[in-house]
């Protein structure tokens, strides 16, 4: 028995080497961890429960019948973070480049079948040159039986996406599928073809950091949620982050006790909006004021800035938050913030996390740009989340809801369960000057005659009486209540129940 238990431990040695001490010297020597080393610092201490330890590859072909390293580049199973249960693979760049053969696919397939079974989240740490080439399509093939489990694990589990090396090819199209993508600077790629692919096809000349960097995929292309300096500031911000989440669709959110009153007045917000409406505000600070502890996990902060989402607590209770930012681009709704948004709201819904809208909305960008970009469909993708969501939804307008924008924005007639405005709040088809213009258009030449109609427009409509009246607003609330108000209303809506007529899915215009 002894001789035998030797031999186990010999075979689990020379798994954890994985490719070796060489390549795990030159992984440590680009700045990243190996596949083992990030499963540490991402679970709890000694929580992890290794599958699939001694798992080879079947390949022949190329001489690769003499190369097996058990495993096989991928180290797979559960564990926990905080006492929750996750799921788990990390890619071992130190075994074939991390490269995915079909054994290794079906590595990945086993803990994300059991996390849907058991309703866990699956964290992927992704460190890998794609498609085992020896393999050809049988490669191709474990990519898409993955493929096919994120789909069917989308809106049942959270998936989270940690790209910390190459991400090439088709291979992108997995953590494209999950809910979240984190990125390390400097350490991680993606795109879908290569730099020198792209300079045979469209002559452009441009690094791999440059087309798919964590910069690009976190400020122009919104691919990355958030990116980090290094391994350990990204896996433990996996770990923060998770705290926000439920298990699973089913379940309950994760109540964390706070000592910040949820009836805390802040009188510094009664003078957060400007007097003069075109001046702008951080949206931030009254995110900042309003929430638990002033904590608020931001996502694609760098990315279509002009909507602010991300994550907080209110009373404890994780919310999702959306917020118009007038600080950039006057806080108009273009096709990026919508897709930005209009995700966001459909992951809060699928998970059951409340909805706090924040509104200070000029109306959508104009120009060509938008209108050629199809501003038409990115715009109705947000209002089609908010529209469809079931969660319990809270807005408040704190000054400026013109147009279609008001509509899309969480309004009363999307369902909008409580919906305040301050006192600053202007709800009207459009902005007093813009308005004059065009129905006192003869009187265009007359200053005196349109700052006139102006104010009179401007004492009429732009206030939040008028949508008060109708019923649209249930109520206009000193800025300083704002957290006592909404802590209210979502204690309120805690048992909230509203479902969509059956179907088999929705056509959200894609
Ligand atoms: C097999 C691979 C591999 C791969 C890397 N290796 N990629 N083995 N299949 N796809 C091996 C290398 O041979 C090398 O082995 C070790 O991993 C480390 O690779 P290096 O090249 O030395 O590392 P580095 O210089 O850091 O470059 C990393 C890399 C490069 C940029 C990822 O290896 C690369 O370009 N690989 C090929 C990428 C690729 O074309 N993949 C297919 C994409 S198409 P040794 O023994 O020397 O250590 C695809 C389709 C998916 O993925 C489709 C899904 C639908």
């Amino acid at each position: 028995m002894q001789d035998i238990i030797r031999q186990l431990q010999e075979k689990r040695d020379a798994a954890v080497l994985g490719g070796g001490q060489q390549r795990i010297d030159g992984q440590h020597a680009k700045g990243k961890l190996t596949a083992r080393e990030r499963i540490d610092v991402l679970l709890d201490e000694g929580s992890f429960e290794e599958w699939d330890m001694f798992v080879e590859h079947r390949c022949s072909d190329f001489g690769m019948a003499d190369q097996t390293v058990p495993g096989d580049g991928v180290v797979t199973g559960y564990g926990t973070i905080n006492g929750r249960v996750v799921f788990v693979f990390s890619q071992d760049f130190t075994v074939f480049g991390g490269s995915l053969s079909e054994a290794h696919a079906e590595k990945i397939c086993k803990v994300m079948d059991q996390a849907i079974r058991v309703g866990a989240p699956v964290i992927g740490l992704n460190d890998s040159g794609g498609a085992r080439i020896q393999e050809g399509v049988a490669s191709l093939g474990g990519y898409a039986e993955v493929f096919q489990r994120n789909v069917m694990a989308s809106g049942v589990i959270p998936q989270i996406s940690v790209i910390m090396g190459p991400c090439a090819g088709g291979a992108v199209y997995s953590p494209a599928m999950t809910d979240f993508i984190f990125m390390v600077e400097d350490s991680s790629y993606m795109f879908v073809t290569g730099p020198d692919v792209v300079k045979t096809v469209t002559h452009e000349e441009v690094t791999a950091e440059g087309l798919g960097g964590a910069a690009t995929h976190s400020t122009i292309s919104g691919v990355c949620d958030r990116a980090f300096e290094n391994d350990i500031e990204a896996l433990l911000m996996v770990r923060r982050f998770i705290n926000y989440l439920p298990a699973n669709n089913r379940a309950k959110l994760p109540f964390r006790p706070t000592t910040d009153r949820a009836d805390r007045l802040d009188m510094s917000l009664d003078t957060l909006v400007p007097d003069n409406t075109n001046m702008p505000y951080n949206i931030k600070e009254l995110i900042y004021k309003v929430v638990d502890d002033s904590e608020f996990c931001e996502l694609q902060p760098e990315h279509a800035r002009n909507i602010v989402v991300g994550f907080a607590r209110m009373d404890g209770h994780p919310v999702g938050i959306v917020a118009n930012q007038p600080l950039v681009l006057a806080g108009c709704l273009d096709i990026k913030s919508s897709i930005k948004a209009a995700r966001f709201v459909r992951f809060c819904d699928a998970f059951n996390i409340p909805l706090i809208t924040f509104v200070d909305v000029p109306g959508f960008m104009p120009g060509t740009a938008q209108e050629y970009g199809g501003i038409i469909k990115h715009g109705a993708k947000l209002l089609y989340a908010y529209a469809e969501a079931t969660v319990p939804k809270i807005t408040v307008i704190t000054r400026k809801a013109y147009g279609g924008a008001y509509d899309v924005m969480s309004s009363k007639h999307l369902r909008g369960d409580v919906n305040f405005a301050w006192p600053s709040a202007e709800i009207a088809v459009m902005g007093p000057k813009g308005a004059v213009e065009i129905i006192f258009r003869k009187d265009i030449g007359d200053p005196e005659k349109i700052a006139e109609r102006t104010e009179e427009y401007r004492v009429k409509f732009a206030n939040p009486f008028i949508a008060g009246h109708r019923g649209y607003i249930d109520d206009v609330i000193a800025p300083h209540a704002t957290r006592k108000r909404v802590c209210r209303s979502l204690a309120m809506l805690r048992d909230k129940k509203l479902e969509n007529p059956w179907r088999k899915h929705g056509n959200i215009p894609l």
